[in-house]
């Protein structure tokens, strides 16, 4: 058999333009709406496949980004299947820290912000062995040259040449492969993300593709799972940069409420009297009122009109009351959970584990079949 790692001639997403370009971003935008409205007509036929890894507790940004949109997802109907990437802390760090720690916590934090045990499925990477084993018939089916452009993988690599930053691990390098695999074991065929995702799913799609070409042609056997873009943009910390943990510039979901009202009051502005939405041209207002419009049900724009010449001062009060009052009964959910009332965070993980295995177990079973190391 000719082993070939050349894509296909046939027309393919992995086309000319970088998956980042605006052209493929327009064209993800319109396939996220086209995605939404089979939704909302069928939720059984997606699963959507996403997660984290665990560094520390979810924060402000992790809710209004992704967390609530699963769970939007999940009462949609949607099959969801959480990871908690565990192996992914190893690739830039020497020390993890409190790992079974944060991994309970992030658990407590998915429960509280409304993930249905029930319907979700939560797992952590180092339990499924038989996900992790894919990786290495994926591994076949790239090349060094594609792992490289990756955008991650290229920041590593540039930073490493210039000695910035550490050396980048195998495991880092190969991490994009890796996704592809916390992807296809459990046949996800929907990604929910930002633009950030989209270079991470076409390395998935062309696994997905070549895997079929090569063994199951007459049937294809992984799908090739599509983006759904994030409804919510990034969301900033105090400081006007993306919120994250080691910015010390986040809000937790842990948090309470006189942590919520100092974030606020602590968050960057600027010096224009009177509120617009204006993301380009006025980032950190602009973040303000996403996070006020996003607590309150309303959008940005609205929210703005509503403030107007009342000003920064007027703002800040408006969407503290905001966040406090829709954070209120995810934080009761939290506590309640945190002191035992309610399903234990390691039990629902070992449920989870149970349920992935059982998936990834099927799934390599299968690809062992279709490539023929059936012994
Ligand atoms: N890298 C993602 C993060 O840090 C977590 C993750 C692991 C993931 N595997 C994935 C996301 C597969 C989407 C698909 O948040």
């Amino acid at each position: 058999m000719t082993v070939t790692l050349t894509p296909p001639a046939a027309p393919s997403r992995e086309s000319a333009s970088a998956p980042s370009s605006t052209a493929s971003v327009a064209a993800a935008r319109a396939r996220s709406a086209e995605i939404e409205a089979q939704i909302a007509a069928d939720p059984s036929r997606f699963r959507v496949l996403t997660g984290e890894r665990p560094t520390g507790a979810l924060h402000l940004g992790h809710y209004v980004g992704t967390v609530a949109n699963r769970v939007r997802l999940q009462r949609a109907g949607v099959e969801v299947v959480l990871v908690i990437a565990d192996y992914q802390v190893i690739t830039d760090r020497d020390e993890t820290g409190d790992l079974r720690g944060t991994v309970r916590e992030i658990v407590l934090d998915y429960l509280a912000a409304g993930i249905d045990p029930e319907r979700t499925t939560i797992f952590t990477h180092s339990s499924v062995p038989a996900l992790n084993q894919l990786l290495l018939p994926f591994l076949s089916l790239v090349t060094t040259a594609e792992i490289e452009r990756n955008p991650t993988v290229k920041a590593e690599a540039l930073a490493a040449a210039r000695r910035q930053g550490r050396p980048m691990s195998g495991l880092l390098f190969t991490y994009p492969v890796h996704q592809a695999a916390d992807i296809l074991f459990c046949h996800g065929n929907l990604v929910p993300g930002g633009q950030d995702q989209l270079p991470h799913v076409e390395l998935t799609r062309t696994v997905a593709r070549r895997f079929n070409q090569r063994y199951a042609a007459a049937s294809p056997y992984f799908p090739e799972p599509d983006v759904l873009l994030a409804p919510a943009p990034t969301i900033l910390g105090t400081d006007g940069r993306k919120m994250s943990k080691s910015a010390g510039n986040a809000l937790e979901l842990r948090d309470d409420e006189d942590a919520t009202a100092r974030f606020v009051r602590r968050a960057k502005t600027d010096s224009e009297r009177h509120v617009t939405y204006e993301p380009d041209r006025r980032p950190e207002v602009a973040n303000l009122l996403t996070l006020g419009a996003f607590a309150a049900g309303t959008t940005p724009e609205a929210l703005a009109d509503e403030i107007g010449a009342g000003g920064a001062g007027r703002l800040k009060h408006v969407v503290t009351e905001a966040l406090v009052e829709h954070l209120r009964p995810l934080r009761a959910r939290r506590r309640a959970l945190a002191a035992g009332d309610g399903p234990d965070p390691l039990d629902v993980l070992a449920r989870g584990n149970a349920r992935a295995n059982e998936i990834a177990d099927r799934t390599l079973d299968d690809v062992r079949d279709l490539m023929g190391m059936r012994y």
